[in-house]
């Protein structure tokens, strides 16, 4: 039987929200975010409408890159907590009915993992083919350095092992050989161990780089690399049916399609919208809707079960990476002008409200677009509230600072010495003062009170996470218009990137006259004439809109 008929499908409309539980609560005043605070704060998500959080790395770690460099993939780092803490966390979430995901990061290890000390120790060590050992680097290896600020080459000659070894990201993280089947069947394992704990799937790190195999072994020999992200989800949905595997893929639309599997998607079951998400910088830089419109229409249908990924930001920098050099210029000379807010010459290390100028009718038109948008929408932690970047904290950090719950000492993040806190709290304009959780809580009109509506109305309408969408035709360059449709149910989304009011004609096939067009932002009826209609948005304004039939009772 395929995957797909006996899968539990509740990440079709899930609210993703990622949080490093280093940096979310402290709830024992050492500077450093733990298990405990976060189950502390798991109410605060659930009231917002989270469904699913997304924890980055919390295993232990030398910490080199935040947490993506494991020296043991069945441990949690002690500075978070304990094991008994963690499972504690898993089930005050469960009781608020909020499943956790957790990042899976074995493209690689930390080289002080014992299996790489082993490996590079001898040749006749039992991990030794546990990684990628050349004795020359390859002509003919995989191209690309990930991390051009610090590395130069995918190759690191080992002192110790008489070998270079492969490393896709830093050189202190060597690429695990997932072609040996014993790494593959210890993959499996750590798989299983999280989910028997209770997690319900995986952001899948670095997906087309684990993957990779052509550094391993000569070519005649490469076992198929998707045949193995087919066993591994196959696996997953044996051990729990609604387990998830939502992988991180940049890549253009048509090679990532190959990572969702076949028709009935039995590899990755999500994958992240990098295109969309690099085209919306760049509709927003335009003030045109073109750019993201084009991406939405070129996007391809992902198999039934399965489900993109949206995003407006995440822990790494803001990657434009695919979009063509001149546009990329357009975005930085828009959001990021400085050299010190670009990074590798291909991203931005800015969180959204300070690229926008802090201008709110902007910034929650994106956070409309993302969830009326089709796709499983994807929040980072701080987002909600409007929180900024920290540029004078170093590289992609800028974006990793503590979550801002007050404008107490710490952000109220810690009670601990200000010293010692696991990262710096942002300064000045987006600093606790202004921008923090408990404020936004007190006032209705609030990014937070804006982001809870956009929940609840994503949440009432199955259109948006279930339905065909359309971008839909007009005259208004600046107007972004898509429809949904569902089982007779429709919605409408209407998103104005420029800053002056616009007027938009539409024609909604199917909707006749009699029917009505009620506003789910805020208050507001349109007669439809004739499936014809004459919409008003505001400077950067958006509106949804419901089909309402004459005589059906709409609830708001
Ligand atoms: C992708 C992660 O998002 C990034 O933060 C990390 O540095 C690399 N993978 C290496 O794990």
């Amino acid at each position: 039987m395929k995957l797909s008929h006996t899968a539990d499908l509740w990440w079709k409309n899930a609210v993703v929200y990622c949080l490093d539980v280093e940096t979310f609560f402290d709830a024992n005043g050492d500077g450093c975010g733990d298990f405990r605070g976060l189950a502390q704060r798991v109410g605060y998500l659930d009231e917002m409408g989270v469904t699913c959080i997304w924890l980055m790395p919390f295993y232990p770690t030398p910490d080199r890159d935040d947490g993506y460099d494991i020296t043991d993939f069945y441990g949690v780092d002690s500075r978070l907590g304990t094991g008994g803490e963690f499972v504690e966390f898993l089930q005050v979430a469960r009781d608020r009915g909020i499943r956790v995901i957790a990042d899976l990061v074995v493209n690689h290890t930390s080289s002080r993992h014992p299996w790489f000390q082993s490996a590079r120790s001898s040749p006749e060590s039992p991990h030794r083919d546990w990684y990628v050992w050349r004795d020359k680097p390859p002509a003919d290896g995989p191209e690309g350095v990930v991390f051009p600020d610090q590395e130069k080459s995918l190759w690191e000659y080992d002192e110790q092992a008489g070998q270079y070894y492969l490393h896709r990201f830093y050189k202190h993280q060597p690429d695990l050989n997932v072609a040996n089947p014993a790494v593959r069947d210890e993959i499996m394992r750590v798989l299983g161990y999280w989910l028997h704990l209770g997690l319900s799937g995986f952001r899948v790190d670095a997906v087309p780089f684990l993957l990779e195999t052509d550094g391993a072994l000569d070519a005649e020999d490469l076992p198929d690399p998707h045949a193995y992200l087919r066993d591994l989800r196959a696996y997953l949905s044996r051990r729990n049916g609604e387990a998830v595997l939502l992988g991180e893929v940049n890549l253009p639309y048509p090679d990532t399609m190959r990572f969702f599997g076949d028709e009935d998607g039995d590899e990755l079951t999500m994958c992240f919208d990098f295109i969309g998400m690099q085209r919306l910088y760049l509709s927003l830089a335009r003030q045109q809707a073109g750019p993201l419109a084009e991406a939405l229409r070129e996007r391809p249908e992902q198999p039934k079960d399965a489900h993109w990924a949206t995003f407006v930001r995440n822990h790494d920098e803001l990657t434009l990476d695919k979009l063509s050099e001149q546009e990329r210029q357009e975005v930085f000379d828009a959001f990021g002008r400085e050299p010190r807010m670009q990074l590798y010459g291909r991203g931005l290390r800015r969180r959204l409200p300070p690229m926008l100028d802090g201008d709110p009718d902007r910034i929650r038109l994106v956070y409309s677009l993302l969830f009326s948008l089709p796709g499983t929408p994807v929040l980072f932690y701080g987002e909600e509230i409007g929180m900024g970047e920290e540029l004078s904290f170093e590289g992609r950090n800028a974006v990793r600072t503590p979550m801002q719950w007050s404008d107490d000492d710490n952000a109220g993040f810690s009670t601990g010495d200000p010293e010692k806190l696991v990262a710096p709290v942002v300064q000045g304009e987006y600093g606790p003062s202004k921008v923090n959780v408990a404020s936004h809580l007190r006032d209705p009109h609030s990014l937070l009170s804006w982001m809870k509506l956009l929940i609840r109305r994503y949440r009432q309408c199955p259109e948006l996470a279930w339905g065909r969408y359309e971008v839909l035709p007009h005259e208004a360059e600046q107007v972004l218009a898509h429809r949904a449709d569902q089982d007779g149910g429709t919605v409408v989304a209407l998103h104005n990137f420029a800053g002056e009011p616009v007027e938009v004609a539409l024609r909604l096939d199917g909707v006749e006259s009699g029917d009505r067009l009620v506003d789910l932002l805020g208050d507001g009826v349109t007669p439809v004439g004739d499936g014809r209609v004459s919409l008003r948005l505001d400077r950067y304004g958006c509106r949804w809109l419901r089909v309402v039939k004459p005589g059906e009772v709409f609830l708001p």
